[in-house]
């Protein structure tokens, strides 16, 4: 088959999603099973050169996976003309500069949430792609999660009826880096470099809750920062001024209401890390990252509220498990694909980075509730 290659430079390709996630698990996976059938006859082959800051650590990963380009010199790929995409998975702080001078240089971009700090940044981010008449997309993988498009089809087959809440529990225990070593990157707990579990995770909770059941209304938060102290990746201690946890209440357009607790700070007894249930009229449904389970109101048990009788039900065994019907890819390869498909064939695409500014807004304005006690209303954005 003909290859149509295209020359993807991928920044932060040293971190934990850059290199697993978006190079390993998608990127590459592509490769080996022959790049993506453009169905003429072609393939779209995907050519990754990666970019950092450090020469061996680069030079590691391509001779780890037998690739040829790599590079330390962001301007020199960018002035290139045989690259064809920027790709993103920097430290979020790195983000901005290096898109708007990707846009400049006239790249198709493709990046990792949050786009930028700020919403006046993602905002322009947005608006000088579009007037640089480049494509544009931003990860948005939840929605690709097998628990979470199980539960899209229940929505778009009217499982639910009329929706009423939808209850989000997302977090695990992050260890503090003393007597273990902490699972995420230190910089996730200084404010100063980005980090903070609203900016982390708030843009997913935009996009989930907007493609599932309607644009974000209106946002009320809680903010905290449970764990001061941490120890970094050399075993040094800092303060730790970033958010770990986010409670947080969203009205949605048409509303229904949607809670969601998100924290680094927590010990998990549910099934899976993060789990949504919904509930509707006609029926509710729990949707992790790979389960999804149902209980129709045909089959719903009318439990009665007496604490001296003792438990003679499981409530979690009233549950149905939803079929897969379908095989379901890594979420991050899926929709790269989509990217690949929307960028050589013009194929529609739905993420792009209004969606992303989107998500940063929800983000800002989740940390103003906070800081001033209120609910605060999520104005629609336009370019
Ligand atoms: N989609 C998701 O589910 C998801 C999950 C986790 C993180 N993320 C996002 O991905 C991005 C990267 O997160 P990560 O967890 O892979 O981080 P990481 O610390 O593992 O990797 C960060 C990358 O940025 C590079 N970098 C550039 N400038 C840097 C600087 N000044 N200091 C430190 N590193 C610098 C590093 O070399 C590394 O390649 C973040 O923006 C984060 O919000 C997305």
């Amino acid at each position: 088959m003909t290859r149509t290659t295209l020359r993807i430079a991928m920044n932060g390709v040293t971190g934990r999603m850059g290199y697993r996630q978006h190079l390993l698990r998608s990127l590459l996976a592509i490769r080996e099973q022959g790049g993506v059938d453009a169905g003429d006859g072609t393939v779209l082959w995907p050519e990754p050169v990666l970019v950092g800051r450090r020469e061996h650590a680069l030079r590691a990963i391509a001779d780890r996976h037998g690739l040829e380009h790599w590079t330390t010199d962001l301007d020199a790929v960018l002035a290139d003309p045989a690259t064809d995409i920027y790709f993103d998975a920097q430290i979020t702080s790195a983000r901005e500069p290096a898109l708007r001078k990707a846009i400049a240089a006239g790249k198709h971009i493709y990046c990792e949430k949050p786009t930028a700090s700020g919403l006046a940044g993602a905002l322009e981010l947005a608006r000088l792609a579009e007037r640089a008449g480049v494509r544009h997309g931003v990860v948005q993988d939840k929605l690709f999660l097998p628990g979470l498009r199980k539960l899209k089809r229940l929505i778009d087959g009217g499982f639910f009826g009329e929706i009423l809440s939808v209850r989000g529990e997302f977090g695990y225990w992050v260890f503090e880096g003393d007597w273990q070593p902490a699972q995420r990157p230190s910089w996730n707990y200084r404010a100063q470099d980005g980090g903070g579990i609203v900016a982390d995770m708030f843009p997913h909770w935009e996009y989930v809750l907007h493609g599932l059941f309607g644009r974000v209304r209106s946002v009320q938060a809680e903010v905290v920062t449970h764990v001061p102290r941490r120890w970094d990746e050399r075993g040094k201690p800092y303060e730790a001024t970033a958010d770990d946890a986010a409670y947080g209440v969203f009205r949605l357009e048409g509303g229904a209401v949607a809670q969601i607790n998100s924290s680094w700070a927590v010990r998990v007894h549910r099934d899976e890390l993060v789990e949504f249930q919904v509930d509707g009229v006609e029926g509710s449904a729990v949707a992790g990252l790979r389960r999804c389970r149902v209980q129709h109101r045909s089959a719903t048990p009318k439990p009665v509220w007496n604490p001296d009788l003792p438990l003679t039900e499981s409530f979690r065994d009233q549950w149905q498990e939803v079929p897969d019907n379908e095989e379901f890819d890594n979420g991050f390869k899926a929709q790269w694909e989509l990217f690949l498909r929307h960028v050589a064939l013009g194929e529609p695409w739905g993420w792009d980075l209004l969606a992303g500014a989107r998500g940063v807004q929800l983000a800002e304005l989740g940390l103003r509730s906070a800081a001033e006690g209120r609910r605060l209303d999520v104005p629609e954005l336009t370019l």
